[in-house]
């Protein structure tokens, strides 16, 4: 089933075809640094796992921020991983794990063509998976689902298809099966390549292979008890019999997730899942310019969008990398590409790329690829560069944020210094900052309160300005859109409660729900939205 789509490096696919663009979406705990460790271990990237954890450890002492990392247990940064299996090359977005990050967790999820939703097999659907599932939802992502964890106790496989299902609803096939879970854990069924996958001693990889035909085969299987091998097989039986077959069209929309049953920590399921990615996992996508034409892999001229970018990670440098995602042509390092918001073209002379193996120095990337761009400030969240073309990219928009507090200046004397830093921050997309008509102190705003502590602790350290918040009157902020006339009138008669963003855009900040809803209604002609595209 899954063997007619597998591309292999002996065929001659144009190499964005052979790009893997994804990201790995979890709650927290249900095994999201255990699978990118054993995935990478997979694809011969690192020779021993916990290295992914070992390189978060060494990127936290070069950057005194994460200390807050460190404190809260908490992934705040996304990074990228480049690894290459069987010709293809996988680029796996690390999204932070944490609630508050929302907003740079859409615009990681904007830069992928793939998900991973992996699920604890005793918990089923936990919050935070339900909020990332939505966000992919959105886009129409297509979903890989790892269930995680059978080595331990687990949910039974059938019950927690139909719960995942249901919660999320969404259409699922299994292309692996545990053969027993938690202390009955004996190894996996591959259905698509129609093999068992046993261990050879208790606990231990899973080296052995046996053929089968039909499940029913299985039963008898040497070295399983009966109960354990009979039990698995009637399980799956019973699954394949009410459960839709595979459907490539209906995955690729996004209303079908195949599922693979694993233990990331026995390294149980890691390379089936890989060879999913592989197989049926999306190439690079064409991609939306602004409603007016569809940017194609295939195209010749270079474009791509900033979706993250991120600040002094080297305290001692004023640094700061954005991180590109290439939707089409062929980037060569040196090249000059246009930023139609600045209207100025730069010239790309130091590139990063992200393999996570060593290997030859990389100066060519292509749809799909990620690629870090250092420069001092130029370049923003959601800015488009291309090769001339002035377009412009969708779906990285800022959503009005629902905390607002008041910074106020330990030191006054350091006015400046908190302007330039916000400006920074704000760019960065830590936080939104607004300036109210008729105060002098700037108000941020945050999807979650996590990233205020994130916002006073870099100010200090990177910036060198204490900062206090002070709470607002106000609960919301919309930006308003209408008829310039009308705009200046509305923001004219409501000084108190206006404000503008960093890009000089009208923002209304509202006391209460009730006070929108009067103001929506009293000013038909305006419109208060929630959500402003970017760029
Ligand atoms: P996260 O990034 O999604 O937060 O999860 P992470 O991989 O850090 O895994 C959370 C905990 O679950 C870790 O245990 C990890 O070892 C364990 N784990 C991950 N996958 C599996 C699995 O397939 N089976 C079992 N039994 N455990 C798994 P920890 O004790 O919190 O951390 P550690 O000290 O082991 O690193």
């Amino acid at each position: 089933m899954l063997d007619e789509t597998h591309s292999t490096a002996a065929a001659p696919l144009p190499d964005f075809a052979r790009r893997r663009t994804f990201a790995i979406i979890s709650h927290p705990d249900a095994g999201k640094t255990t699978l990118t460790e054993k995935l990478l271990l997979a694809s011969g990237a690192i020779r021993m796992a916990g290295h992914v954890k070992a390189r978060g450890e060494r990127r936290r002492t070069r950057s005194d921020w994460m200390e807050i990392e460190q404190q809260r247990g908490i992934s705040v940064t996304s990074s990228v991983m480049t690894f290459e299996r069987d010709g293809i090359v996988f680029n796996l977005l690390d999204t932070p794990g944490h609630s508050d990050f929302s907003e740079d967790t859409y615009r990681t999820l904007s830069a992928v063509d793939a998900a991973v939703m992996v699920i604890d097999a005793a918990k089923g659907i936990e919050s935070q998976t339900r909020k990332l599932f939505e966000v992919c939802r959105l886009r129409d992502i297509p979903i890989f689902t790892f269930v995680n964890k059978v080595d331990r106790e687990s949910l039974d496989p059938i019950a927690l298809m139909d719960e995942v299902s249901s919660t999320l609803a969404l259409d699922l096939t299994p292309l692996t099966w545990p053969i027993g879970m938690g202390v009955d854990f004996r190894g996996l069924i591959d259905i698509a390549n129609r093999k068992a996958l046993l261990a050879t001693e208790r606990g231990g990889p899973l080296v052995r292979e046996v053929p089968f035909e039909t499940p029913e085969d299985l039963i008898d299987l040497e070295g399983v008890e009966e109960r354990i091998i009979n039990e698995a097989v009637e399980s799956l039986t019973l699954a394949l019999g009410v459960l839709p077959p595979f459907d490539l069209a209906s995955f690729r929309e996004g209303h079908l997730s195949p599922v693979y049953f694993g233990s990331a920590l026995k390294e149980a399921g890691v390379a089936e899942l890989l060879f999913g990615l592989g197989s049926v996992g999306p190439s690079p996508l064409p991609r939306s310019a602004a409603g007016e034409r569809m940017v194609e892999p295939a195209e010749d001229l270079v474009s791509g969008f900033v979706f993250k970018v991120q600040a002094n990670m080297d305290p001692n440098h004023r640094d700061r990398v954005a991180f590109v995602r290439l939707c089409s042509g062929r980037f060569k390092r040196g090249m000059k590409l246009f930023n139609p918001r600045e209207k100025r073209n730069m010239a790309i002379a130091n590139p990063i790329f992200f393999f996570a193996q060593e290997r030859e120095t990389v100066d060519e990337a292509v749809a799909g690829d990620i690629i870090g761009i250092p420069n001092h400030g130029m370049l923003r969240v959601g800015d488009t560069l291309s090769e001339g073309e002035s377009i412009r990219f969708e779906g990285l928009p800022d959503f009005a944020p629902e905390i607002l507090r008041r910074v106020l200046l330990s030191d006054p004397m350091k006015a400046k210094q908190l302007q330039k830093a916000l400006q920074d921050m704000a760019e960065e997309g830590v936080v939104q900052v607004i300036r109210p008509v008729s105060d002098p102190a700037p108000i941020v705003g945050v999807v979650g309160t996590l990233q205020l502590d994130v916002l006073s602790a870099r100010l200090e350290k990177e910036y060198g300005v204490p900062i206090r918040y002070e709470a607002v009157s106000f609960v919301t902020a919309r930006w308003i859109v209408g008829e310039r006339a009308e705009v200046d009138r509305f923001m004219e008669a409501n000084r108190s409660s206006t404000a503008r963003d960093r890009d000089e855009a009208p923002v209304y900040l509202a006391r209460s729900q009730w006070v929108l809803d009067r103001a929506i209604e009293e000013w038909p002609k305006l419109k208060f939205v929630a959500v402003k595209e970017r760029g």
